[in-house]
């Protein structure tokens, strides 16, 4: 090596030695007679210094020549610093340089390469190989390498094994669309990269694997958001001869064990929701149960005074947000506002407070006496100094636009703290969804998904209302990962794309290698995948997933490093037999 430490090992022991150093220059402080050099390596920061009439002038003269990511290679005695910084692990000591080499010069970094920056998103996804020199966005890579070791770790221990599957391969169906590569050799055909490998893991258990997991990329062509991207990786997983159960403990077991080994938390067992009660409670299959402010149904309590907009809804739900009874009219104005927004859908919002002299007012006095509202604060469990905010509408629709407000009050009253988590599992999926552009259902999670048995006799005449063996994780209201039962038998599968709108044709076509596997002794299976990178931004403390993954796409699904999505050439177009219009 050409260093005999590193930037972040020296201490208070190493006092008097000769060492070499090899890092970028964080920052040069000149005081005249005594010049300060910040070297960083993605160990850490070591202090070097030189001083007037101590130091040889020439290697002075080199060191005020040395600019900010300059790579340098310096040797010299590492000896106690007067002034300690107890914020550095290598705060007590500092190098006393007697040779200092430059290993290459550089331009002047776009931003500032420090914890808090200067760069703006653009620009930092444009240099991200600058970026990634920051400490925050590499000891986010540092805990995506612990949680992936992690959970090599615990699925080895089970005695999972890690198999690879193709990349270049046929639609899956996931429900996003497909991001496609055209065949030179066969023109007009394609290939499609995987949404998962959900197809090539069940064949997996055909096979007798018995337990598979892979750490996958996978890739989904859809809108990106602050947790989506268009390629992202997944933690895949699945299992034969298993009961739901199984699937259950065994994941639970992984989640809590990454806890534990990478943030040192023993998180408590999951609690076990129906699909049907976090709707009905949280107006959202992915509660975010760090906190309370569960959904109150009061339809009928206040149907009958006269008030129109509740007189004629289909729902009347609200939630209680304990001391917010000190709201503002302003504030009041303000979430009125936001449910009003487009995305959210709602008409307006009612409010009551339960003012902390024991009063109750609300913005429909007009129809609902005093003693009517201790009703609501009754039904609500709502105490002096509380807030119920009410709102009426369709059922979907209205619990949907109530679980808005629910997120926004408990981040309005600091109850989504990102260092306490709640996990869950979320079970019983309807199977089906009914697709009202297309009038047709769509499988809610992947056509591969059995019915709960005692659902299947409504498949003909309600199939909206069949229940799957599906569950997802949720950890603070993010969808950490799903999965499923599987159907493992070809007339239940062919019943299923029969369901789906598939012609017996399509189905073989796109399908049939799976179902002739079925045919060949496909045994009881079922699995999970988990979103890695969701994963990660969850343990990390982070909104975006971006900052954990090494080379992210923007917001436009673009790389601006490498500049793609980019045309190519006529010669390519025509060798793959392609022609753009225009
Ligand atoms: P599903 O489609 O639910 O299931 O995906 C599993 C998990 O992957 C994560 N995820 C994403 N993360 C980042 N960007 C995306 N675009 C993205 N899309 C999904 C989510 C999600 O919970 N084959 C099935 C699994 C199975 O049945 O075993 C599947 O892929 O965290």
């Amino acid at each position: 090596m050409l260093r005999t430490h590193t930037c972040g090992e020296l201490r208070i022991q190493h006092v008097q030695q000769q060492v070499t150093l090899t890092g970028w220059v964080q920052r040069l402080r000149d005081k005249g007679s005594l010049l300060w050099i910040d070297l960083r390596d993605r160990y850490g920061i070591t202090q070097l210094f030189l001083e007037e009439g101590k130091t040889r002038p020439e290697l002075l003269q080199a060191a005020r020549g040395l600019g900010r990511e300059y790579v340098v290679r310096a040797t010299g005695t590492v000896v106690e610093r007067l002034s300690k910084n107890d914020k550095m692990p290598t705060g007590d000591i500092e190098i006393r340089v007697d040779s200092l080499e430059v290993l290459n010069p550089s331009k002047l970094p776009p931003f500032t390469i420090e914890d808090e920056t200067d760069g703006g998103d653009d620009l930092r996804m444009k240099y991200r190989y600058l970026d990634l020199r920051r400490t925050p966005v590499r000891e986010s890579l540092l805990l995506r390498h612990k949680m992936a070791q992690q959970t090599r770790a615990y699925l080895d221990s089970l005695q999972f094994i890690e198999v690879e599957t193709p990349v270049l391969i046929k639609s899956t169906p996931e429900g996003a669309r497909d991001f496609v590569v055209p065949s030179r050799i066969h023109h007009g055909e394609f290939y499609a990269l995987p949404q998962s490998p959900q197809t090539f893991k069940q064949l997996l258990m055909v096979s007798g694997f018995d337990r598979y997991y892979q750490i996958v990329k996978c890739f989904r062509d859809e809108d990106l958001r602050a947790d989506r991207q268009p390629e992202f990786t997944q933690i895949d997983c699945e299992m034969a001869f298993i009961t739901r159960e199984d699937i259950l403990n065994t994941f639970e077991g992984l989640i809590r064990h990454l806890f534990k080994t990478v943030k040192g938390i023993d998180l408590p067992a999951l609690p076990h929701m129906t699909y049907a009660e976090a709707m009905s409670r949280y107006g959202s299959d992915k509660p975010d149960t760090r906190f309370g402010m569960t959904f109150t149904e009061i339809t009928d309590l206040v149907k009958g005074k006269g008030f129109q907009v509740f007189d004629g809804a289909e729902l009347v739900v609200g939630i209680c947000a304990p001391g917010a009874a000190s709201y503002t009219r302003k504030q009041l104005d303000e979430l009125t506002e936001f449910v009003k927004r487009p995305q959210i859908g709602a008409k307006g919002l009612v409010y009551a407070r339960y003012e902390a002299g024991g009063n109750l007012k609300s913005s429909v006095d007009k129809f609902y006496t005093e003693d009517e509202l201790k009703k609501w604060a009754a039904a609500f469990g709502a105490k002096p100094g509380d807030l119920m905010l009410v709102l009426a509408g369709p059922a979907d629709a209205t619990r949907k636009a109530l679980n808005e407000l629910r997120l926004l009050m408990g981040s309005q009253l600091g109850l989504r703290d990102k260092n306490t988590f709640s996990a869950l599992w979320v079970i019983d999926f309807p199977l089906l969804e009914w697709d009202p552009e297309g009038s047709r259902y769509n499988a809610m999670h992947h056509p591969f998904t059995s019915p709960k048995r005692e659902d299947l006799h409504l498949l003909d005449s309600e199939p909206g209302k069949v229940r799957a063996n599906a569950y997802d994780m949720v950890i603070n209201g993010t969808e950490v990962g799903g999965g499923s039962i599987r159907i493992h038998d070809r007339p239940t599968q062919q019943l299923m794309f029969k369901k789906l709108g598939f012609s017996e044709e399509e189905a073989k076509k796109q399908f049939g290698f799976l179902m002739d596997a079925f045919e060949y002794g496909a045994p009881p299976h079922g699995g999970i995948a988990f979103g890695f990178d969701r994963l990660c931004s969850l343990f990390g403390g982070a909104d975006s997933i971006r900052d954990f993954i090494a080379f992210p796409k923007n917001n436009a699904g673009r790389d601006t490093m490498i500049d793609t999505p980019s045309t190519i050439s006529a010669e390519q177009l025509k060798e793959l037999g392609i022609s753009v219009a225009g």
